[in-house]
């Protein structure tokens, strides 16, 4: 029989769904039923270790053995999610005999119940069916994903309060505070972006990727936060002025900043200006430069049996600045990584005091600037050398400098 389907949004909150299988269907299709809340029972002699991981942190029921009618007592709906067609088509014909919808993965057509390619975008869900094509529908679907990136008005994706995002105050204005990841336009968040493609005002910082800003609609108001005049900071006030002001006149304001927002990134401050304003905030985190760098430079902060442990740290003072929270005597005494930000300027008096406490002198660095950008430049270099290397190299901020044996762990 092939009349279309019947499409049909199931509130399982709290609902039994029998899950039997505990392959990797299974893997694929709990997570979904867990987010709608459904209170699911899996059946299945085994497990995956992604399932038995949500079965140990108490997210569902399992009864380690195969399918017995009974398990289908108070059930809403059952997926079959096995590929042994004979045990698929009994449990097939227990739900029919109970009239409990049906999906089965190892035979749509015996099915009583499909399960559609899905898209969701805040509290929107699109759902595709594809006329019995699973890929017909991928694709559509994918079609869509793309079109509602960038299309949605921000009414029609307000949030839902079952969505952690902050709800409108009450005027309907609110602030997302977004990283924007180190630099690639494609290292934003899928939230991050989907965001910015609502917001009705955009502050971005200096360092957020332009490409970023290149994709907004044309009657975005977009604020150039580093072009605000004044000393840092005034113009961190004049910025938290402006998020608290164009909020609580009603509009969804997206303060894009580089990196992760609360990494060096004053994310804290603004936050805290708009809790104080009573303006309702999103925090979104953002892929960090920290990590990002040296990484993009195919340096892992941390490798096993080189390193367990990763320090970042602010360089923008001097060690010996009476207004410096940083004890380099200490970090000098850890074999681990340390990660320096906004360090270029001082490295010279950094890389002084390290040594000076006991970090050796040839222990590797690497300075890598402009991270994940096609104009990243990167320098090899040891801890007793970078501060000269950097000059003669004439390196530029954004970089981030790394010491530590990680530096060499991925060579050859
Ligand atoms: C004010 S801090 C902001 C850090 C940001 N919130 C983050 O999580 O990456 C700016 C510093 O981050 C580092 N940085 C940011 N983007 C970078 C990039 N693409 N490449 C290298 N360093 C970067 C530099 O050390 C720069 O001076």
């Amino acid at each position: 029989m092939t009349s279309n389907p019947y499409p049909l949004g199931l509130r399982l909150h709290g609902r039994r769904v029998v899950v039997v299988g505990g392959g990797a269907v299974a893997t694929r299709r709990v997570p979904a039923l867990l987010d709608a809340g459904a209170d699911v029972l899996l059946v299945s002699p085994e497990l995956t270790p992604a399932l038995r991981a949500r079965v140990d942190a108490g997210r569902l029921h399992w009864v380690a053995r195969r399918f017995v009618p009974e398990d289908l007592d108070g059930a809403w709906l059952v997926q079959v999610a096995i590929d042994d067609p004979i045990a698929a088509a009994s449990v097939s014909a227990v739900a029919a005999e109970r009239r409990i919808f049906c999906v089965r993965a190892d035979d749509r057509t015996a099915a009583t119940a499909w399960t559609p390619a899905v898209t969701r975008h805040g509290p929107v869900t699109v759902a595709v069916f594809g006329g019995g094509d699973p890929r017909r529908a991928m694709t559509v679907r994918d079609a869509i994903r793309d079109l509602l990136a960038v299309r949605l008005a921000p009414d029609e994706t307000a949030p839902t309060p079952s969505r952690p995002d902050a709800l409108p105050g009450a005027t309907g204005g609110r602030v997302a505070l977004v990283g924007a990841g180190p630099g690639d336009p494609e290292l934003i968040t899928v939230k991050g972006w989907r965001l910015l493609t609502e917001a009705d005002v955009v502050v971005a910082d200096r360092l957020v990727p332009g490409l970023l800003l290149d994709e907004l609609r044309p009657d975005v108001e977009l604020v150039d936060a580093s072009k605000i005049p004044y000393g840092p900071s005034r113009a961190q006030e004049e910025i938290n002025q402006i998020l608290v002001d164009r909020a609580l006149a009603g509009a969804f304001v997206v303060r894009l900043k580089g990196g992760d927002p609360y990494v060096f990134g004053r994310g804290g401050e603004e936050l805290l200006a708009c809790a104080a304003a009573g303006v309702p905030v999103t925090v979104v985190p953002g892929v960090t430069s920290s990590i990002a760098a040296p990484a993009a430079a195919g340096i892992p902060v941390t490798h096993r049996g080189v390193a367990h442990e990763f320090t970042v740290v602010s360089g923008h003072l001097a060690p010996d600045a009476p207004a410096s929270l940083v004890r380099w005597d200490a970090l000098a005494g850890l074999h681990g990584t340390l990660v320096i930000l906004m360090g270029l300027k001082n490295l010279a008096a950094i890389t002084a005091t390290l040594i000076a406490n006991g970090r050796s002198p040839q222990t590797p660095a690497a300075v890598v600037q402009e991270a994940t950008t096609g104009t990243q430049r990167v320098l090899r270099s040891t801890l007793g050398e970078v501060a000269a290397d950097l000059l003669a190299a004439d390196l530029r901020p954004p970089a981030v400098v790394v010491v530590g044996d990680v530096v060499g762990a991925l060579d050859g």
